[in-house]
């Protein structure tokens, strides 16, 4: 029996399209931070066939079944019991898969000797979703290419910041981000602008987090979050995943802002709106974001470490 639990990660700078090919390749790079406190705790051990049980359930979840069959297209993996708990909610613009196939590729690897360095449990990660490339490391990480694997470009201790999480909603969302990011390339008239303006974001992004120029990176990833959904909302079908208290989430951080607190907003494939802030200003972010209408749960948590192995 093999434990890991991996933390979520929130993009800053954003991802959201693909690149032609095999391989699950993001159009463009992308800048994340990694949590702490959110987890997901995966358990894998030897059995008769797979079983795959998320949250205590028994699913046949068909990205895990699909990111198994090319597993073993490579290594020799026997069929696996494999049981994954996320202790905050599935599919809810949380990260989950993020944390979910980062946990699954590091337990996966350790518990059958596959040997994989981290930056090949991060391409396999990958493999099982965009953003879970990132979710292999911890602190401030970096998804570009040419291996698309992701990179450390410093770790939590290094600049402690804040990530106040505004819950308004804990459903499942009804677009998945892969069907959603195809839905914007095919449709988006903005689609090719996106993916140009995306590479300068990166650097800028970069750069803001190489000196921990905090007002540079707040003006950055507010601009890549508000792209980013310009283009989900410019689909066909639109994707808007906001509902009236993610903008009355955003108006509160911008007024903060405004007034001096140093908070921005980032917003990912659903109506949760994550404040990062310094530290110092964490309790008072909080408290105004809980007294909005329809925020239904304020959650402080703090920059966190990579995928690793608690238990074999
Ligand atoms: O990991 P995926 O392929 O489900 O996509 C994640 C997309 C966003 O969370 C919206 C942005 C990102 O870069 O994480």
């Amino acid at each position: 029996m093999t434990r890991v639990i991996a933390h979520p990660n929130i993009a800053l700078i954003k991802y959201w399209g693909k690149a032609d090919g095999p391989g699950n390749i993001p159009a463009t790079p992308s800048l994340s931070i990694t949590l702490d406190t959110l987890c997901t705790t995966t358990t894998v051990e030897d059995a008769p066939r797979d079983e795959i049980r998320l949250n205590g359930q028994v699913t046949t979840d068909a990205k895990v079944a699909k990111f198994l069959d090319q597993l073993r297209r490579e290594f020799q993996v026997p069929p696996l019991s494999i049981e994954s708990t996320n202790n905050f909610p599935t599919g809810a613009g949380l990260a989950s898969s993020a944390s979910g196939f980062a946990a699954l590729i590091t337990a996966i690897d350790a518990h059958c000797g596959l040997n994989m360095d981290a930056t090949r449990r991060s391409q396999w990660a990958r493999r099982g979703s965009g953003s879970a490339a990132r979710s292999v490391f911890g602190g401030f990480v970096s998804l570009q290419p040419p291996d698309w694997a992701a990179q450390p470009l410093r770790p939590a201790s290094d600049w402690p910041l804040t990530v106040v999480i505004a819950i308004t909603d804990t459903e499942r969302k009804t677009v998945s981000s892969s069907h959603g990011m195809e839905r914007s390339r095919l449709t988006s008239p903005y689609y090719p602008a996106w993916i140009d303006s995306t590479q300068a974001a990166w650097r800028e992004g970069r750069n803001a987090v190489e000196q921990r120029d905090f007002n540079a990176l707040a003006a950055i990833a507010e601009h890549s979050t508000l792209a980013m959904h310009a283009l989900m909302i410019s689909s066909r079908p639109p994707l808007l995943y906001w509902n009236p208290a993610s903008l009355a989430v955003i108006h509160t951080i911008r007024g903060l802002r405004e007034a001096g607190v140093p908070v921005f907003f980032t917003i990912d494939a659903g109506p949760q709106v994550k404040a990062v802030c310094l530290p110092e200003v964490a309790d008072s972010v909080a408290s105004s974001l809980r007294s909005l209408p329809g925020v239904v749960t304020v959650m402080n948590v703090g920059l966190g470490p990579g995928a690793s192995v608690v238990d074999a």
